[in-house]
């Protein structure tokens, strides 16, 4: 079964691969993105989409401009250390034609909402300052929804920014206090489980060794997500963040340990700010029934991501016959 989805992202390495897996997925239809400043500034994150789009056959895909700012405070300046400045690798895409929507990110949310009613699926891969946007221009979003899927938070594991707090989250808690509180079915992808799944040097190769546009740039860019992960793992490979939370939202892999539990963003200005403070208490009884909790953790899955991953967008496009786009790839030595 197909899913109309609407994707919300701050693209971002991870975020071009979970967008090219959303688009080689049958499950899913993407049918609008909106950019948000998380890794590269919003409008940065718009452009590399549209490029993205381009590169993939997909321009027609509306992409619309969110927040620049969180709700409190303003943009850190994002995260080119792991990004790289253009947020992808310092890999060149060639520049598209489409341009923006004239809506906001949060507007087209809730409009996409309207137009699929009880049937659109959320996937946010960035800071959730246009899903709060969203909720404070309809509250009744969460009724609309048939599922949001948060890549987000840490529950077990240590964060990424902070010792508590994982990047999504820490970059605008307010929002994400305001969107784990509403009243919607979500779905949080937290460090636990994106962490436990690599993508090696050896996936990598077979992406480059690609003739395939999408899969052949994603795999130039991951030379630079690599290097910044070698200083976490000790050597050349990389979370899956985004991409896992893309394939947990259309279905296509299955989680092992997800239990429903109550989940409390700490919006403080202590150490704790950013946390996701997860209520499993229950985790010695399988984690009974929570009354009123509706926030799925994924801690763990059945099966490992990685092959599935690169098996899927290695064959991106091979059926939609793209043409040999002109597509520069460059990458510093
Ligand atoms: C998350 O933060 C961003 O840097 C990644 O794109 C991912 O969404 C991981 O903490
Ligand atoms: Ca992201």
């Amino acid at each position: 079964m197909t899913s109309p989805f609407y994707l919300d992202c701050d693209t971002g390495i991870d975020d071009a691969l979970a967008l090219a897996y959303l688009l080689a997925s049958p499950q899913a239809d993407v049918r609008g993105i909106g950019a948000v400043s998380g890794n590269v500034s919003a409008a940065v994150g718009a452009r590399n989409t549209l490029d993205l789009l381009e590169l993939a056959g997909h321009a027609h895909i509306p992409v619309a401009l969110g927040a620049h700012d969180p709700l409190s405070g303003s943009f850190g300046g994002g995260a080119p250390h792991v990004h790289g400045s253009n947020g992808i690798g310092e890999v060149t895409l060639t520049t598209a034609e489409a341009h923006l929507a004239s809506e906001t990110a949060p507007e087209m949310l809730v409009r996409l909402a309207h137009e699929y009613p009880g049937t659109l699926r959320v996937l946010a891969i960035g800071p959730l300052t246009n899903i709060a946007e969203a909720l404070r221009l309809d509250p009744e979003l969460p009724g609309l929804v048939e599922e949001i899927t948060i890549m987000g938070g840490a529950a077990l594991a240590p964060g990424n920014i902070t010792r508590v707090a994982e990047a999504n989250i820490a970059n605008d808690p307010e929002a994400a206090a305001l969107v784990l509180a509403a009243d919607w079915n979500v779905t949080l992808v937290p460090l636990d489980v994106t962490m436990a799944n690599v993508l090696e040097e050896s996936h990598r190769q077979e992406l480059l060794a690609s003739s395939l546009p999408v899969p052949k740039a994603l795999g130039e860019m991951l030379g630079y997500y690599f290097r910044f992960y070698e200083g976490i793992y000790g050597r050349a490979c990389s979370a899956m963040h985004d991409p896992l939370a893309a394939a947990l939202a259309v279905g296509a892999v299955t989680a092992a340990v997800a239990p429903v539990v109550h989940v409390e963003v700490d919006t403080t200005s202590g150490p704790g700010r950013g946390q996701t403070i997860c209520e499993l208490r229950g985790l010695y009884m399988d984690y009974p029934e929570q009354l009123g909790a509706r926030c799925r953790v994924v801690l763990s899955l059945e099966d490992d991501f990685a092959p599935h991953l690169v098996e899927t967008l290695l064959a991106f496009g091979v059926s939609e016959a793209i043409p040999a786009a002109p597509v520069l790839l460059s990458q510093p030595n």
